[in-house]
Order: structure tokens, then C-alpha cells, then sequence
């Protein structure tokens, strides 16, 4: 027996304490989840000023809170970490793009990652401190959403929890990260979703990050069998282009083509006038766009606009109104049109700041307008003096979800009947102003049911309070070219079928 007292081991020294390292990427990603979830914020708007003042500050050579990798200019974190080329402070095209894409990605796979992360801890989620949730969920997404190698994105993402939550936190979010790295997104959703013959939608709400009640309305409205809803799902998720419209009579396609770049730009795939940006475009830097001659307008917005605007018509055209025009892209697109036929446009819209965007998007038609703040359900104008109406309705957005990556997590079941009775309002108010023969196309940015063929319905059968007498004309032909558009006579556009957002269209001829 060796009855020795143990011979203690010498102190290993103290680590010397490290101070983490900055990473200006992840920080911005993370300030603009952390804007998201407190302040309700769009990821689409609080971005791009945070990524210009981070290219200012960089540019202005301050610290810029730039990560070292050893004055390389590139880590295997991507992007270049916040280094610029020269090794100095700098936040570069990749670095802007790798904020958005952890940004973007983080929150549209945000409930794929939820319960992955649920699967990671012993806990509820609800019992995580969100900003701990959101470094999880970005660091989530650099495992299974990027090419990011894993020690890389456990690391980076360890060294943010750092800067942002401590090291106390810092150490639980390296846990859960090094548990979420043990397997793959294919793996993991084995693991977490419930089968699909089980629960179909519950399966697909997981798998393709969906609050379940949105999947259940999209495919709905959608029909069909699995394969469709799931593509619809995916597409979702996908990043849309940046599509341009050149307005007619103020610049044309060719014009914007050559502005952008033979490289940069690609026809319309549907609409005659729309000019598709390659990756990275920047269109605000294009002088059309800042003269408003051209915008940015998704291709299904285009349609809607042409749609309306070519609907068979006896008698006079020459009057025209936007009854919802804020922030005025199918107004200006409309303006155009009309200017064309020397039609004038009214566009009405209940916010006045919206309104002034709506101005601002048709300073110089070259037809005559008028841009005015009305509420379109207590129109100032005379029953039945427009020959063409569009109203583009409030309604919850559910068919942009590719533009709007935190939507889908943030609108509940509840806001339909918010909407109902003002989108009836509206469209009543919109029959109530088109003279006898006139059309008018009834616009939602959602396919859901509730918001675009329940609308019409009641309002042509007088539900809910009288309107005009009205009938469905067959909107289909009004798209040329443009496949899969259903049965009509209403056209119901969609993201994996199209490339569009989810735009729905009633044409209206008021009979009475
Ligand atoms: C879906 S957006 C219209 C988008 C627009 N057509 C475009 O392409 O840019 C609906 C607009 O209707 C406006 N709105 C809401 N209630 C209204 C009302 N009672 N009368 C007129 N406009 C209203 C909203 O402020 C919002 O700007």
C-alpha cells in the first residue's frame, strides 16, 4: 500500500484571459436578428443601412470592429471576415453578403433550426434567453445552411457569443453548437420531423420552416399533392431576383439592359417590360431608378398592373384609378400605361407618408396624375367615374415570404379577420367607383383563400353589405405566355411555378 500522501501536481499557470475576437459579419447579423425579435423591425430595411455604415467605417479606416485571421485577408469563416484585402479594417461585397445570407437564411430556416436547437437542450426553448437563441440560430445556420467548414462556424460563432452574451453563455452556446455539428440537415430532420404519412403538414412545416397554419392555407390554395407544396415550401426559401421595370414612355428594357450591364440584366421571363439583375446588382445606383423612370417591381406585380390595364373595354378609358397605390410601384407602372392610352391616373392611399412615396414613384408621368391621401373605403370621389380600378388590398403578405424572411413567423391566423372586412370594403368601394362596363382588378400579395376568392365571392353575392352587380371576366388571357395559371377566371400566381410573388388577380366588369 503506498501510504505516500499524494504529490500534487504543480499548478498549471492561469490561461491568460483572451479578449474574443471581433467579427464585424456576425455582429451585424446578429444586431439585426436582435432588431427583429425586439423591436419587430424589417430584416429588409434595418440591413442595408447597417451594411453601408459598416462599409463607411471600414472605408474611413476606424477599427470597424475588424476580425484578425492572422492579416491574411481571408479566414475560412467566409466572407473576409471584416478584413480587407490589405490585411487593414474592411467590410467588402463578401462580407455585406455573407451578413445577408446569415441574416436571410437564419430567419427563413428559422423554425427548421428551432427545432433542432430544442432537440440540443434540456429545456424548453421558451426558456432561452432569446439573444443566446438567435447566436444558436446563426450559428445553426452556418452548419447545416452553408458551406462554412464546422470547426469554422463552431468557432466563429463561439467567439460572437463571446462579444454579445460573455463567456458564461459563450460555453452553453459551444455545447449546443458542437451537439448540432454532430450530424447534417438531412440527418437532424430525420431525427426531428415527425414522418409524413404521420402528420403531412406538421412534416412539411419542419422540414421546409413554415409555421404550420401557413402551410396548411398555401396548400389550400395550392392543391395538388405533395411535390407541389413542397416545391412552393422551397421556393420560399429561396432569395428571389431583383427584377426591374422599365417604365413605358420613360426608359425601355433595352435602355435598362444597357444600363445595367449586357452581364447584369436578363429579359423579363412574362412581363414585356421587366429586366431581371444578376446577383449583386445594386439598381438603386441606377439613374433610372433614382428618376424614377424605372423600379424595382417584382414580375407579378408587373402582371397584375399590364393585366388590368389591357382588360377588354367598351366605351370611353380614360380615367383610371389606384385605390391602395402606396408605395406606388403599380401605380408608376400604371401611370405609364395610361399615359400611353392619354388616359389619366388617380392614386389614392389612406397614409399620407405612403403617399408621398406614391408621388415620388410617378414624379414625371408623362400622363396626367394626381396623387392624393383617401381612404378608399370612404372615397371623396363620385360613384362610377373611372373606367379602370385597381384595388391592391392590405392582406398579410403571405405570397412575398421570399422578400420578407420574418414574416411567416410573425403573422398569426387572427390577422385574416383583421383584414376581411376592410379588403370587402375596399373592393366594394372600388365596384362602387367604375362606371357600368368599367373593370376592376382586385390585388392581394397572398394566395391565402380568406383573402383573395372568399373576397370576391361575397362581395359578387352581396354578402356583408350591398354592392354593384359585377361579373368575373377570365383574367388568363390578360398574361400571355404565362403557363399554369389554373382553372380562371381569376389568376393565381405562384413563386415555384413563376418565379413571382404569389400575386392573385380578379378582373371585375361592373353590370350595374
Ligand atoms: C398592398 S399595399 C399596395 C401596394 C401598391 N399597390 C404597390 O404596388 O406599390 C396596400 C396599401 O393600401 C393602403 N391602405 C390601407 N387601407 C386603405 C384604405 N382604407 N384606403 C386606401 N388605402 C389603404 C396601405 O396603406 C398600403 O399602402
Amino acid at each position: 500500500m503506498n501510504d505516500q500522501a499524494p504529490r500534487r501536481r504543480p499548478a498549471r499557470p492561469a490561461k491568460p484571459h483572451r479578449r474574443p475576437k471581433k467579427d464585424p459579419v456576425r455582429i451585424l447579423a446578429f444586431e439585426v436578428l436582435r432588431a427583429v425579435d425586439e423591436r419587430d423591425a424589417y430584416a429588409n430595411l434595418v440591413l442595408p443601412p447597417l451594411l453601408r455604415k459598416a462599409r463607411e467605417k471600414a472605408a474611413a479606416g476606424k477599427d470597424g470592429g475588424a476580425s484578425q485571421d492572422g492579416g491574411t485577408g481571408k479566414n475560412a469563416t467566409g466572407g473576409n471576415g471584416g478584413t480587407g484585402k490589405d490585411g487593414g479594417p474592411g467590410f467588402d461585397a463578401r462580407d455585406a453578403a455573407l451578413a445577408t445570407e446569415l441574416v436571410y437564411g437564419t430567419l427563413r430556416r428559422q423554425g427548421t433550426y428551432d427545432a433542432i436547437i430544442a432537440a440540443c437542450v434540456d429545456r424548453p426553448l421558451r426558456e432561452v434567453d432569446p439573444p443566446v437563441l438567435d447566436v444558436l440560430g446563426l450559428g445553426a445556420h452556418q452548419l447545416l445552411g452553408t458551406r462554412i467548414p464546422s470547426h469554422a462556424a463552431v468557432s466563429a460563432t463561439v467567439e460572437l457569443a463571446r462579444v454579445v452574451l460573455g463567456d458564461g453563455r459563450a460555453k452553453f452556446v459551444n455545447a449546443v453548437l458542437r451537439k448540432i455539428a454532430a450530424d447534417d440537415l438531412d440527418g437532424w430532420l430525420e431525427k426531428v420531423a415527425p414522418p409524413y404519412d404521420a402528420d403531412p403538414e406538421d412534416h412539411l412545416a419542419v422540414v421546409h420552416s413554415h409555421p404550420r397554419w401557413v402551410v396548411s392555407a398555401l396548400w389550400d390554395a395550392l392543391g395538388g399533392g405533395r411535390a407541389g407544396i413542397e416545391d412552393l415550401l422551397e421556393a420560399d426559401n429561396e432569395r428571389p431576383e431583383v427584377t426591374l421595370v422599365a417604365r413605358p414612355g420613360r426608359t425601355t428594357v433595352d435602355e435598362l439592359m444597357h444600363a445595367v450591364g449586357e452581364d447584369s440584366g436578363l429579359p423579363g421571363r412574362w412581363s414585356p417590360y421587366a429586366v431581371r439583375l444578376a446577383e449583386g446588382g445594386e439598381p438603386g445606383a441606377l439613374d433610372a431608378v433614382r428618376e424614377s423612370r424605372a423600379g424595382v417591381q417584382d414580375e407579378g406585380s408587373q402582371l397584375v398592373a399590364i393585366a388590368l390595364a389591357n382588360a377588354p373595354l367598351d366605351g370611353p378609358d380614360q380615367r383610371w384609378l389606384d385605390g391602395c397605390a402606396g408605395p406606388g410601384g403599380k401605380a408608376a407602372l400604371l401611370g405609364a400605361l395610361a399615359a400611353e392610352r392619354g388616359a389619366a391616373l388617380l392614386a389614392a392611399e389612406k397614409q399620407p407618408h405612403r403617399a408621398r412615396l406614391v408621388d415620388r414613384a410617378l414624379a414625371g408621368n408623362p400622363g396626367p396624375y394626381q396623387v392624393i391621401a383617401a381612404d378608399g373605403t370612404r372615397p371623396p370621389w363620385r360613384e362610377g367615374v373611372f373606367d379602370r380600378v385597381l384595388v391592391d388590398v392590405p392582406c398579410t403578405g403571405l405570397g412575398a415570404l421570399r422578400r420578407r424572411p420574418e414574416a411567416r413567423w410573425r403573422r398569426r391566423p387572427e390577422d385574416l379577420d383583421g383584414f376581411a372586412p376592410l379588403q370587402r370594403g375596399l373592393l366594394r368601394e372600388a365596384l362602387r367607383s367604375v362606371r357600368v362596363g368599367g373593370v376592376v382588378g382586385y390585388a392581394t400579395c397572398s394566395p391565402h383563400l380568406a383573402e383573395t376568392r372568399a373576397v370576391v365571392d361575397d362581395v359578387l353575392k352581396g354578402r356583408g353589405g350591398p354592392a354593384p352587380t359585377a361579373e368575373l371576366i377570365d383574367a388568363r388571357p390578360l398574361m400571355p405566355g404565362v403557363p399554369a395559371l389554373g382553372d380562371g377566371p381569376d389568376v393565381q400566381l405562384w413563386p415555384h411555378l413563376h418565379g413571382t410573388d404569389a400575386m392573385y388577380l380578379a378582373l371585375l366588369r361592373r353590370t350595374a
